[in-house]
């Protein structure tokens, strides 16, 4: 679809539907929406009125002007109370129109730039919600559905205007539009990757993905160690969790060099878990069949890379994924099996399905003897942080408050939702072993989340500001409960890392 700024008059542009809004509570409409109803000789004030249109948020009311505007038809969405209003309303509001308007089969769309006026909100930041909004919601993933496939072209947008009569504001709109056209590939690259099954998306094809981003951005390097160069390095915590599968591992470490100095030096580092059976100690099948997701934060950090040469942020960023399955076979890792990461570090596997620490430990260790202003990790590691925050909000545990307001900040502008957890020093004697330096669970059931935090802890290099975010709960959508999030594969935290990493 293609999304572009036009600055002129909202009377006078032709398509097939004009999308404007309204305030709840609102009785007669100001801004953009005021002037088309003055052009419309007040029929929307009359309609609200008659109609008992509220305003709600996203509710819709389609209004059939027969002639009485070039457009052909009006939606008038709802923006909610004004005291919540944010430009994550915006993205939602957006949302539910495009998906009106591919019900009513319309092909090309203008909408107004919402909130930009009374809502307060920055033209740019207006164009750069509606823009990921429309284009989030468009997002479908058909591609083991013929029949889907083919209606969802059939009800394809063809144009998509943002109008604004003011200049500044139309030049502004087309900023908005430019960074959400740079910023959604990566989004969609993710829930792509996130959606295709365990036997389509390996590691190997986390590989091919990873060298295909390469290949479309010069400036990005990539090395890929195989089994064999990561026995040599004793990288024994993936290598264990690769044991039952038949699945080459690898560990991925893609490179973005910004073509100044850099200003600082990230490291984002994904689980690349491409599937989780949970190994001998086996998931019941009603919490299996949907963990195609494990490879979510791999996903994360290829997202992020796809999307570098566009955002160009002046940071030299890395990017590290461990990718392997975790299954059972004959040579799979037992509960009781004691293995050595590569930092040296024992490790005792009491529960083969607290899998993502010991690949993650392996990754940590991997870049422990260089300096880095931050190290990041994604990571849908614990079912424990799903039942303390619910599926739409990710952990979040940081050693730097710094950081930790960075990324809390880029978050709320992008609409994404963190929570801090701590990381409780008492609690480490709780991953403590008897036989080994460390043990992968908790020595009761609780607080799961925070013991492996503190697990990965002991595998960030020393002295380095990092922050974990544990993404089990929004990695995944199960029902499709906001508008630009269908069900599937979200690709949640890409826009707030964007958001990040522009700001260096
Ligand atoms: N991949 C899972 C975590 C998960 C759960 C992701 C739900 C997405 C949705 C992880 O490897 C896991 O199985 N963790 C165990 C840890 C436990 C054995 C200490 C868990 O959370 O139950
Ligand atoms: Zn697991
Ligand atoms: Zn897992």
């Amino acid at each position: 679809m293609n999304i572009t700024a036009l600055q002129g008059k909202l009377e006078k542009q032709t398509a097939d539907l004009l999308i404007i809004n309204l305030f709840e509570g609102v009785k007669t409409p100001g801004g953009a929406t005021g002037a088309i109803d003055t052009s419309l000789g007040g029929l929307l004030t009359s309609l609200i009125k008659s109609e008992d249109f509220k305003g709600k948020l996203s509710q819709t009311l389609l209004i059939r002007i027969q002639g009485k505007h070039p457009a052909k038809k009006v939606l008038l969405v709802g923006l909610g109370k004004k005291s919540e209003f944010s430009s994550e309303t915006i993205r939602r509001v957006a949302a539910t129109a495009l998906k009106t308007a591919k019900s009513l089969n319309c092909k090309s769309l203008i909408s107004i730039l919402h909130g930009a006026g009374e809502g307060d909100i920055d033209p740019e930041d207006s164009a750069y919600a509606i823009t990921t909004g429309t284009l989030l919601a468009d997002y479908s993933f058909t591609k083991y559905q013929k029949d889907k496939a083919k209606e969802e072209i059939g009800k394809s947008i063809t144009s998509f205007a943002i109008v604004d009569h003011n200049k500044v504001k139309a030049t502004a709109a087309a900023r908005g539009i430019k960074r959400a056209t740079n910023v959604t590939p990566g989004v969609i690259l993710a829930r792509d990757l996130v959606n295709e099954p365990g036997l389509e998306a390996t590691p190997t094809r986390l590989v091919n993905e990873a060298r295909e981003i390469t290949k479309q951005n010069p400036g990005i390097k990539i090395k890929v160690f195989d089994e064999k160069a990561l026995k040599k390095m004793g990288a024994g915590a993936l290598l264990a969790v690769a044991r039952g599968s038949d699945e080459p591992a690898y560990l991925i470490h893609l490179t973005y060099h910004p073509k100044i100095k850099p200003t600082s030096k990230i490291a984002l580092v994904g689980k690349g878990l491409t599937f989780d059976t949970g190994g001998y100690s086996l998931k019941p099948s009603g919490f299996m069949h949907t963990m195609k997701i494990d490879m979510g934060g791999g996903a994360t950090v290829l997202g992020v890379f796809k999307i570098l040469s566009q955002l160009k942020p002046s940071a030299e960023v890395h990017g590290i994924i461990p990718t392997t399955e975790n299954l059972i076979s004959g040579k799979a890792i037992k509960p009781g099996d004691i293995v050595t990461a590569m930092n040296g570090k024992t490790i005792e596997i009491l529960n083969t399905d607290a899998e993502g620490r010991l690949i993650l430990a392996d990754a940590f260790s991997y870049i422990r003897n260089q300096k880095w202003d931050a190290v990041i990790d994604f990571a849908t590691l614990t079912g424990a942080c799903v039942v303390a925050l619910g599926e739409q909000i990710a952990g979040l545990f940081s050693n730097n408050s710094d950081l930790q307001n960075q990324i809390q900040q880029a978050a709320d502008t992008e609409g994404e939702s963190f929570w801090p957890l701590p990381l409780v020093k008492e609690y480490k004697q709780l991953i403590k072993s008897k036989i080994a330096d460390i043990q992968n669970i908790g020595q009761n059931k609780w607080g799961g989340a925070i013991t492996a935090a503190l697990f990965l802890q002991e595998f960030v290099p020393e002295d380095t500001p990092w922050t974990h975010l544990d993404i089990a709960g929004p990695a995944f959508e199960e029902k499709g409960k906001i508008p630009y999030i269908p069900t599937g594969g979200t690709g949640f935290a890409i826009r707030t890392i964007a958001r990040y990493l522009d700001q260096l």
